[in-house]
């Protein structure tokens, strides 16, 4: 049976409207690959379809940077200032640290001074996962606009001994601007699933609670990808049609609707059985997994902005996103999309404010780090019953009381 195609009450839907993508410069081939495992080009490529990834090159280049140069793109295209922002949503599995989330670093380098911000862990799946819940506030008329992204570092906690692993991933990331909209069109439906009785298939076993960091960990590679790749493999084909069929049943469409299936990049096989299980012919998927390797939560942000500048997506086009991944989790969305794509650069007035603006956000992350350390300098420790002490209790009160008056305000 068809389901009814999905109406939201208030004519709020969600759609995206506006993208970016970062990639580390750095490319690594497979032949380079090839000097340090026992590998080879023919190998990786008739297995995987993988001809190279990048990689990030110095220190300087993490899950932030890249997610930050893929927000501000996805932002310029529209339009949108980072203080209008209500909410940011960073899909990773390779975040800038346990805690804080790499969305409030984002959130602070961006100058979305009033956005709430969290990182979302759903393995490859991650990035649909984000797009569903920033949909559904959207929807809600919680948020106006939802930054979400999906970026990875996956070259820093991969083996590099490994050959049943360091052949596969690589480090991106791609965002999208997801924001209110009268007409209907966007993120229409959305299928999100868990199977964790295969967790141990796809893990990084140490660094978390159950293994905190040890000698022990370090010493027998606990910080890295562990992988059974049969049982992923196997797992991918059977969940990535049902995911795309059943996300097609929520919207109401035939697949034959569709005009283009942007699945996570993990392996060209994954994609082509997909493609057969569902009668939808091969060219109806997007493929770049040849040259940006297994990129995990930022693979279909990226696979999509590609999609884009390739001029595969149009205005009414019907689109599936689709991917699983560590959990085990899967995931799908079905998408119609709603804004014409720009055809020329954004004019140069544009993209002068926009980098104004992006300056500005600099100046007022420094200024508040400043300005905590001046104050905490003049007014001592927390606690104290000294002058100081008393004046710090005083000067607390007020700030929250501004603070109170300006929540009642907005
Ligand atoms: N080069 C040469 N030989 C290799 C390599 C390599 N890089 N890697 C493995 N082999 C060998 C294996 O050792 C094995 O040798 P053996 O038969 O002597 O034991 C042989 O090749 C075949 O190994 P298989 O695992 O059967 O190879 P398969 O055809 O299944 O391909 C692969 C392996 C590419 C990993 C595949 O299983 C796969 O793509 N799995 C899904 C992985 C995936 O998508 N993971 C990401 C999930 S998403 C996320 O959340 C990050």
């Amino acid at each position: 049976m068809t389901e009814k195609s999905p109406t939201y009450p208030d004519g709020r839907y969600a759609q995206i409207i506006g993208w970016g993508m970062s990639v580390p410069e750095k490319v690594l081939t497979n032949d380079e690959l090839a000097k340090v495992v026992d590998t080879t080009d023919e190998w990786i490529v008739t297995r995987t379809g993988i001809k190279e990834r990048r990689v990030v090159a110095g220190e300087r280049e993490s899950t932030a940077t890249m997610s930050l140069r893929a927000a501000r793109e996805a932002l310029l295209i529209a339009d949108l200032a980072p203080a209008q922002l209500d909410l940011i949503i960073v899909a990773t599995a390779t975040p800038e640290y346990i805690f804080p989330s790499t969305a409030s670093v984002v959130q602070d380098a961006l100058g979305a001074s009033a956005a709430g911000a969290f990182d979302l862990s759903a393995g490859c799946s991650g990035f649909i996962y984000a797009l569903s819940m920033a949909a559904s506030v959207v929807r809600s008329g919680a948020a106006d606009h939802v930054l979400v992204i999906g970026a990875e570092t996956l070259s820093r906690i991969t083996d590099w001994t490994d050959r049943n692993t360091c052949v596969l991933f690589g480090d991106g990331a791609g965002a999208v601007v997801v924001s209110v909209h009268g007409e209907r069109c966007g993120v229409l439906a959305t299928e999100l699933g868990s199977d964790g009785s295969g967790a141990q298939l796809l893990i990084m076993p140490a660094g978390g609670s159950r293994a905190p960091a040890s000698h022990e960990t370090v010493s027998s590679g606990g910080h890295f990808i562990k992988m059974n790749g049969r049982e992923v493999f196997r797992f991918a084909t059977t969940v990535m049609p049902k995911a795309t069929e059943a996300v097609l049943r929520k919207a109401g469409w035939q697949s034959a609707d569709v005009s283009l299936v942007i699945p996570h990049q993990a392996n060209t096989r994954i994609i082509e059985s997909a493609a057969k299980r569902l009668g939808l012919p091969p060219e109806r998927f997007f493929v770049n997994v040849d040259r940006y390797g297994n990129t995990s939560a930022a693979s279909i942000p990226i696979a999509l902005c590609e999609a884009i500048g390739a001029g595969q997506i149009k205005p009414g086009d019907k689109l599936v996103l689709v991917g699983f991944g560590a959990g085990l989790t899967w995931a799908a969305a079905a998408l119609e999309w709603g804004v014409p794509i720009p055809t020329r650069p954004q004019p140069w007035l544009r993209r002068l404010l926009a980098r104004i603006r992006f300056g500005m956000a600099g100046i007022r992350s420094q200024s508040l780090r400043v300005a905590r350390r001046v104050y905490n300098w003049i007014l001592g420790p927390v606690g104290k019953d000294d002058w100081r002490g008393k004046l710090r209790k005083r000067a607390d009160a007020i700030y929250q009381r501004l603070k109170r008056q300006r929540n009642k305000s907005q």
